[in-house]
């Protein structure tokens, strides 16, 4: 069967399609991970710097994962993103990255994903994306460089192992002709519309909508404490809610917690 050839990603036309938001693109064929290469360099690179590669050797997901990223099958991207430190709007920023791409998606593809907290994306029970945040404060904490790597599975591919029951694609849902150019352009002008907004109800709410919470009790391990729950929403500080069956309700951070 003969492979359909996709555009590639364009280095040009990222530039100047988000020149006014003031992205500047390094686009490459492959890398260890894009995230690693920011994080190297993070001293020397700009606010709004967007690395981006066709392939990855040694993607990597949260809680030490790999992330598999074939050769211009998927968008494999990291943006650093500098700004003032706030404990509280990190936290926000974790999750309205997530919406960012939930929004993009749905405006070029029509398709409608569900975030699974924080920032894991689904479709139909599939995961399609994945975001990887990572931080470095500055000696006196007042400011926060935090690389923002996501990768999203664009085309059909194959999947090996238990991934694949697990992991879909976009376009496995999707009939349409599918640019991995437009989606990240959109992306990213979501990202810098919603990003760095403080917290309002109006977004958290927006959030809410995507966000599909499990309606089973879950065995939550909150540092050596493992007890049962069910999850409840986000609150205003951008923490997780959970109910035990004693009617307590705990604050749960990504940090702190595994599903076991
Ligand atoms: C996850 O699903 O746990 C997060 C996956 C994040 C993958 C992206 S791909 C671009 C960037 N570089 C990496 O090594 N990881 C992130």
């Amino acid at each position: 069967m003969n492979e359909i050839k996709h555009p590639l990603l364009n280095q040009n036309e990222l530039n100047l399609a988000l020149k006014e938001q003031g992205f500047e693109f390094e686009i490459v064929n492959e890398i260890d991970s894009t995230n690693s290469s920011i994080k190297k360099r993070l001293n020397s690179l700009n606010h709004k710097f967007v690395l981006a590669a066709e392939a990855q050797t040694k993607g990597r997901g949260r809680q030490n994962r790999s992330f598999v990223s074939h050769e211009s099958k998927g968008i494999y991207c990291s943006v650093l993103w500098k700004m003032p430190f706030d404990a509280q709007q990190v936290r926000w920023f974790s999750l309205m990255s997530a919406l960012a791409l939930a929004q993009a998606i749905l405006k070029v593809t029509g398709l409608r994903v569900d975030i699974k907290w924080p920032n894991d994306l689904y479709l139909r029970g599939k995961k399609i994306a994945g975001i990887l945040i990572e931080s470095e404060l500055n000696p006196e904490q007042t400011e926060i460089a935090l690389i923002l790597g996501f990768g999203i599975n664009v085309y059909k591919q194959d999947f090996e192992g238990e991934l694949k029951d697990k992991v879909g694609t976009l376009e496995d849902f999707c009939d349409l002709s599918l640019d991995r150019n437009k989606l990240l352009i959109e992306i990213l002008k979501e990202f810098d519309k919603t990003c760095e907004i403080p917290y309002t109800s109006e977004s958290r709410l927006t959030y809410s909508r995507f966000n599909r919470l499990p309606q089973k009790k879950l065995r939550i391990q909150k540092n050596d404490y493992t007890f049962e729950a069910y999850l409840l929403g986000i609150n205003e500080e951008g923490y997780m809610e959970c109910i035990k069956e004693n009617g307590e309700i705990m604050s749960l951070t990504v940090e702190e917690i595994h599903f076991v």
